[in-house]
């Protein structure tokens, strides 16, 4: 069975070590504006062919959790095991040998091209870096790649600024297939392109996640897009997961509020659905001075005076899922 699990809370036995496995991590940042939190005490398990999605809204957290699996950033404190090796406090010479079985493609598909170097030669320098195949062997593998993400061959000589941002966005991927990873990792992936070139790229990592045997963590603000890539969902609030488990179940039947009022914001999943209830106070809290309790509850209609007083965890529920809300039910 394929299930995302925060192992702890889970009391499942996990039948094949994960491919990663974030636990308990925590991440401050130090401003001038005081310290804050960005992410907060997040922990869950992607097994080999899940596909995680993290959604939220802008500030929750999303990218400092990406940022922390890439170790980009340190985290202040937890543990996060790729291929079952704790890399969260690695030094930086060794990390170089995972970061090569995670890739990342990220918003910008222009900005992580090199502008100076062709289509080609942006697709073989991970392959140069890493010292891998004869010069005819990387220009090969590279074509083979261009292919397989449908750019032409012939746009090899091609620079980035001479094809479109969807062509561009499709080089970022054969370019971060390259080195054969096993976690592929895309934060706002889709985000920056036209409507119907997103629905073409996703429609790319949809028959590339079997053909590479990948496993996705993916980051976006859009609900819609996630349920079209991902087998599983984590749902962030101000650094905190507060719902995650298989995507279906949460989507049809969310357990948290928040959940909910995200869900009830697209109109393709909400026809002939009553609207989810928002409180009257609508202003998220800042994450330099949080709400005691639970970080929600002053956005929330259930809101009580134990929200107040005790920070709701997340605990399983029925359907494979996890919410962390006093009043949750399924
Ligand atoms: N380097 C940093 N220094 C200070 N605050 C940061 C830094 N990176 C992120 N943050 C803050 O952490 C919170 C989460 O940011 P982020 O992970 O980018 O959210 P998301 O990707 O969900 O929009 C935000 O409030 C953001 O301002
Ligand atoms: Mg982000």
């Amino acid at each position: 069975m394929l299930s995302c699990r925060a192992t702890d809370e889970w009391g499942e036995r996990v039948t094949q070590e994960p491919l990663l496995r974030l636990d308990n991590v925590t991440k401050q940042f130090r401003t001038r504006q005081g310290t804050m939190t960005a992410v907060d005490r997040v922990s869950f398990t992607l097994v080999r062919g899940e596909h995680l999605g993290i959604v939220g809204a802008s500030g929750s957290g999303k990218s400092t959790v990406i940022k922390l699996v890439q170790r980009l950033i340190q985290p202040t404190s937890g543990d996060i095991f790729f291929t079952g090796v704790d890399i969260a406090r690695m030094p930086r010479a060794e990390l170089r040998k995972w970061r090569s079985k995670m890739q990342a493609v990220s918003q910008n598909p222009y900005a992580s091209l090199f502008p100076n170097k062709t289509i080609g030669q942006n697709i073989v320098e991970p392959l140069l870096i890493h010292r891998i195949g004869s010069t005819q062997e990387r220009k090969e593998k590279a074509m083979a790649l261009m292919e397989k993400v449908g750019v032409p061959r012939n746009q090899f000589y091609a620079f980035p600024h001479e094809i479109s941002g969807g062509q561009q966005q499709r080089i970022a991927i054969a370019r971060a297939l390259a080195l054969q990873p096993e976690l592929l990792i895309l934060d706002e992936a889709v985000s920056s392109l036209d409507v119907s070139i997103q629905a073409q790229i996703l429609h790319l990592l949809a028959s590339l996640r079997g053909e590479f045997d990948l496993t996705y963590l993916f980051v976006s603000h859009n609900l819609a897009v996630v349920r079209l890539i991902c087998s599983h969902v984590a749902v962030m609030f101000l650094g905190r997961i507060v719902e995650m488990g298989p995507i279906d179940a949460i989507y049809e039947k969310p357990a948290h509020p928040y959940t909910k009022a995200l869900l009830a914001a697209v109109p393709e999943f909400t026809q002939g659905e009553e609207e989810a209830q928002v409180a009257a106070a609508s202003e998220p809290p800042t994450p330099y001075d949080l709400p005691s309790g639970c970080v929600y509850r002053t956005l929330c209609p259930l809101a009580s005076d134990r929200c107040a007083s005790e920070q709701p965890a997340l605990q399983a529920l029925a359907g494979g899922r996890l919410a962390a809300c006093h009043f949750a039910q399924v």
